[in-house]
């Protein structure tokens, strides 16, 4: 699987997921097998006003090769110069979001608004490929809405305007996160262009990922609230494509050592972005920002709900620990319960 000069080992990726796929839960993906990874979506407005919190999400680990940064604008000029921004800041994919579907974003002509016209999309990709030597992929949706499901023109479109691949998550921008996603689709846009394709929507499972692939043909799968919670999915998808076993939910030890893993590499991420902070502070913001995967990590498990209970007020690494200790005690029975999980993800 190749994006322009770039080969990727595995076609498992990990999605681009605002406020999730930062620094430290991209590298725990890669450390489990994600083939790929993509920083959260970063306005090009804030790359080309360096605004301090837009450029915190291209922290990244050296070993992040090739780098991809997805950048949103409504202007071909403004995304251009922002995928200028992204390349001098390490980018070695600039993926173009035409996907997104919050007001705030489509209202100033961007995300999915973008692709309600494909001439507009053609414009914008070439205007991106003309300013960067790196390549340049896109994500869409499958239309605006289901009287105009248009994702076919779209991506030809982005083809003819020089992209090097395009992400198609099955949903139209009025179905949001929920019903179903439409795989045919994916298929329809693997028929329809000569670039790879990777499939998005309703990927919960490392089974779900390998009948996307086999169903639509794409060349790679990009998981995204199947990995929440569970980067665990890679590892079975990358024994999957050895021809493995796949090794499943964790036993309690390691799964423990990840989720502490993570909260150390969350602090270590807070620490780099906000220099002054001392360091009572910056843990306390970084484990304030992980409480959202302390959920995802304990769903389907045993003892699941009561962590969740308790972990709203924790605020220290030390206070983690302690929580995972006395719900999770070491020697206890550790069990998951995939239909949990599942139940568990649809409440929330
Ligand atoms: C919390 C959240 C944040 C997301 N952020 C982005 C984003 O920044 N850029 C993007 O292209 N897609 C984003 N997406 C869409 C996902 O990449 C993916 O296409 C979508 O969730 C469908 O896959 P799923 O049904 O397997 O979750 C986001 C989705 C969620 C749930």
């Amino acid at each position: 699987m190749h994006i322009g000069p770039h080969h990727f080992s595995g076609r498992f990726f990990l999605a681009p997921l605002a406020g999730v796929s930062d620094r430290p839960f991209r590298a725990i993906c890669r450390e489990m097998g994600a083939a790929f990874t993509y920083t959260e979506m970063v306005s090009a407005h804030g790359l080309l006003h360096a605004q301090s919190q837009t450029l915190s999400y291209l922290d990244r680990d050296p070993a992040e090769v090739p780098f991809a940064v997805q950048i949103f604008a409504a202007e071909p000029e403004v995304l251009a110069r922002g995928a200028v921004a992204a390349v001098e800041a390490g980018a070695g994919i600039v993926d173009i979001n035409m996907a997104c579907p919050v007001r705030k974003v489509c209202g100033t002509g961007a995300g999915a608004a973008l692709a309600r016209e494909p001439a507009a999309v053609e414009a914008s990709v070439r205007a991106v490929t003309r300013a960067v030597r790196v390549p340049v992929t896109v994500k869409i949706r499958a239309g605006w809405d289901d009287a105009t499901v248009n994702c076919v023109d779209v991506a030809r479109a982005a083809e003819a305007g020089g992209a090097s691949a395009v992400a198609l998550h099955g949903r139209t921008r009025a179905q949001g996160y929920s019903g179903k996603a439409d795989w045919s689709l994916i298929r329809a846009v693997k028929e329809a262009v000569g670039i790879p394709v990777l499939g998005s929507g309703d990927v919960w499972s490392a089974a779900d990922a390998l009948r996307m692939r086999r169903e639509t043909g794409c060349d790679a799968v990009l998981v995204a609230r199947g990995a929440c919670g569970n980067p665990w999915i890679f590892r079975d998808l990358r024994a999957a494509e050895a021809g493995e076993e796949m090794p499943g939910h964790p036993r309690r030890d390691e799964w423990v050592e990840t989720v502490e893993r993570h909260v150390e590499l969350q602090i270590e991420h807070r620490t780099r972005q906000h220099g002054g902070e001392d360091a009572t502070t910056a843990e306390g913001h970084a484990v304030r920002e992980l409480r959202k995967h302390l959920l995802w990590y304990t769903r389907g498990l045993q003892g699941g709900a009561r962590f969740r209970r308790d972990a709203t007020a924790v605020a220290t690494a030390a206070g983690v620990e302690a929580l995972l200790d006395r719900h999770f005690p070491p020697g206890a029975p550790f069990t998951f319960d995939p239909s949990l999980a599942a139940r568990e993800a649809i409440a929330e």
